[in-house]
């Protein structure tokens, strides 16, 4: 029976490379080669250049490309073609890392690359390196809690709308709304009609360069600036008299 190298997941945080943990950085510098998204036309991978730092001199890097739809990232036909690849890497067998933004298990391609590696591949051994997630780290820049107490706290996706938002808004004490890029100003809008426009914590590009914590939705809608972006809300507070 052939050998399988084993697939890491590797969550590489939100920006900043000392974010990285020390398992993260002790696998990269132990894998035969590493995966990572890019744009389809650019090539640009966030994760890597994140990473970057930590690879291995002279370890092979391998950019799988994503339109970066919310199709295309969750296209099985998409994945099958890079599951290929990945698992002809783990066949030789060399141990083979992907890297993801902030946490593997969050909002994150890794997930579904997994999926159509197993498919091709059961019996691979697979590891999951956790990270540190955006909104953990925006919470961390804000100098503001997620959730005390028994708080509850919903981690929701503006990218399709704000339905799930308005949901949210009504279970959860605390929100944190991740990719709210092509619906920013309708996010901005539902928040302030519910009155939590200046409580808002906006954050771009969050622990890297060019990076915006602030305030208030007004510099959501200045400063919005494409998909490295999240709000915090806590709704719960504004009910407390
Ligand atoms: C596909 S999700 C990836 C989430 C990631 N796996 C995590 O654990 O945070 C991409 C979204 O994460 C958020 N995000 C990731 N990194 C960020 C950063 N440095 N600053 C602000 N938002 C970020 C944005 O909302 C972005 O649209």
């Amino acid at each position: 029976m052939t050998q399988l190298g084993t697939f890491y997941g590797i969550g590489v945080g939100p920006g900043d490379p000392e974010l990285l943990t020390v398992k993260a950085v002790r696998v990269l510098q132990e894998v035969d080669v590493v995966f990572a998204a890019g744009h389809e036309r650019s090539g640009r991978s966030a994760a890597l250049e994140i990473a970057r730092p930590h690879l291995r001199p002279g370890c092979p890097v391998v950019t799988l490309p994503f339109r970066h739809t919310f199709e295309d990232v969750r296209s099985r036909e998409v994945h099958r073609d890079h599951a290929r690849r990945v698992v002809d890497e783990l066949r030789r067998p060399a141990a083979a890392a992907f890297l993801t933004l902030g946490d593997p298990m969050t909002y994150s391609t890794f997930t579904y690359l997994l999926e159509a590696v197993r498919e091709l591949e059961p019996r691979v051994p697979v590891e999951v390196v956790p990270g540190i997630t955006s909104f953990a780290a925006a919470a961390a820049e804000a100098r503001v809690p997620l959730v005390e107490g028994d708080q509850t706290l919903a981690v929701v996706s503006a990218a399709r709308g704000t339905a799930a938002v308005e949901r949210a808004l009504e279970a959860a004490d605390s929100l944190a709304i991740l990719k709210p890029y092509r619906n920013t100003a309708e996010v901005c809008d539902l928040l302030e009609a519910r009155g939590l426009g200046g409580k808002v914590v906006f954050a771009s590009h969050c622990t890297r360069p060019g990076a915006l914590v602030a305030r208030g939705v007004c510099q959501a809608r200045t400063h919005a600036n494409g998909y490295m972006s999240l709000f915090l809300v806590r709704p719960g507070e504004d009910r407390t008299p």
